[in-house]
């Protein structure tokens, strides 16, 4: 396999985003984000990780745009921090919030390199929380500002946009599993932050269509296929259930079908409400010019009575001696290659770009090098199932790594590298790990 098999229009980049990599938290005029706050509480971050700092993207951004030139990507994907350029989530424009991205954007036009900016990447302002946040009646006028305040200013320069990034995971995680921030354990509210997200997929692409003269629009869904452990008909159903929430949720009213159906689903019969008025069906539909794809694992559940709402309980990967990463998730790039398929066969996706992919693996640093084997094995396999799609007729545009460096990897804090450079969190040393290395080789041919 080589990088020409992909075509020569093929993007390769990699991805960060503000959260986990800016820092600066307390700088610039930024507001405080839910994960500001959320880190603080004790218990809720691994090794009691704050994104204070992160791997100081905020100060070394320079530095580390070098590197992905250096490595040998074209694309750089980045998001922006809504607390950053609106402190109080609406209302007034920090303006060392702008010229903090604008520089950015800058420099990455100067080093030939094509901006790719996520709205949208988790971290929403705290004063929004404070109102209620995703689950918020008023929520779609905050995003309309930020979205707007995004295109004006940026749009000059940034063609390629993601609207979301994986709405799945931030509704889920941070409002009815509580995992992540802001934290809250509510179905009611994970049903109104899912439908807000929904809108606000649909309506950020509106405005960036209106605003940004020639742009890519696009958005990012997470995806995991979703295997029964057994044929029982209860362990078949139970993976019935999660594949609708994990797979279709999001997507299905993106592309104009509403949200999905499935027989006795109590959680989704609730939302089959905003399927029957016309104007929501509308106002859930965006026309995106590509659908990021972003998958980290395959699931193998079985039915558990006890797990409220899904009554699906995973079952391990190490449980069941097939090959994970270092956070446990199934190493499969099979059900990859299946789930990129299954996205093209909807028929009006027009466009796929895989919007992220990486791996956790706990790195050893020996006598100044890192020789992350198994994050490179990683890659080719992920790589080689998205050129067979590509080769089936799957348009698809291009791959984005996840990630550049080490970061905050949100509840697993510090302890969780995804990165192609290692970062020593003590000293922000920089050093580039065997996997950056091999891309560099593979992007040369
Ligand atoms: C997807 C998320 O977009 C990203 O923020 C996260 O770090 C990776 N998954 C790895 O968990």
């Amino acid at each position: 396999m080589k990088a020409t098999d992909f075509g020569s229009d093929f993007l390769w980049g990699v991805a960060i985003s503000a959260a986990q990599n800016e820092g600066g938290a307390l700088l610039g005029g930024r507001g405080a984000s839910i994960w500001d706050q959320f880190s603080k509480r004790i218990g809720k971050i691994k090794g009691n990780g704050q994104p204070t700092l992160c791997c100081d993207f905020y100060h070394r951004y320079k530095d580390d745009l070098m590197l992905v030139k250096g490595l040998g990507f074209q694309v750089f994907r980045f998001s922006i921090s809504w607390s950053r350029i609106l402190p109080d989530g609406t209302g007034r424009v920090n303006k060392e919030g702008i010229a903090f991205y604008n520089n950015v954007i800058d420099e990455c036009l100067e080093l030939g390199l094509t901006p790719m900016v996520t709205l949208y990447h988790w971290d929403l302002p705290y004063e929004l929380e404070k109102q209620g946040g995703w689950a918020s009646t008023v929520f779609q006028k905050w995003f309309h500002r930020f979205a707007t305040v995004c295109a004006t200013n940026f749009g000059d320069r940034v063609k390629h946009w993601i609207v979301l990034n994986e709405p799945m995971g931030f509704t889920s995680l941070g409002y009815l599993i509580g995992k992540h921030a802001p934290g809250k354990t509510s179905v009611t509210h994970f049903m109104s932050a899912v439908h807000n997200a929904t809108l606000a997929n649909a309506e950020g692409g509106r405005i960036l269509r209106g605003l940004v003269r020639g742009a890519h629009i696009g958005t990012s869904f997470s995806c995991s296929e979703v295997m029964p452990f057994s044929q029982k008909q209860e362990d078949v159903q139970a993976a019935q259930r999660a594949d609708v929430l994990l797979n279709k949720l999001f997507i299905e009213p993106a592309l104009g079908r509403g949200y999905p159906e499935l027989n006795n689903f109590p959680l989704l019969e609730k939302m089959h409400i905003h399927n029957k008025a016309w104007k929501y069906k509308e106002r859930m539909h965006f026309n995106f010019d590509f659908i990021g794809i972003q998958n980290y694992f395959a699931l193998t559940v079985k039915y558990n009575a006890l797990i409220p709402y899904v009554h699906a309980n995973e079952v391990k990967a190490s449980s069941r001696k097939v090959p994970h990463t270092d956070l446990g998730w199934e190493i499969n790039a099979d059900s990859f290659y299946r789930m990129i398929k299954r996205f093209w066969l909807y028929g009006s996706v027009k466009n796929i770009m895989i919007t992220e992919s990486g791996a956790c693996f706990r790195d050893k640093l020996v006598a100044g090098s890192i020789n992350d084997e198994l994050r490179i094995n990683y890659f080719q396999q992920y790589l080689r199932a998205a050129l067979k799609a590509k080769k089936e007729g799957v348009n698809i545009s291009g791959f984005l790594a996840w990630t550049l460096t080490d970061n905050f990897e949100w509840n697993e804090g510090f302890q969780a590298p995804f990165g192609l450079v290692h970062v020593d969190f003590a000293t922000q040393l920089r050093t580039i790990k065997a996997s950056g290395y091999w891309f560099r080789n593979f992007l040369r041919y």
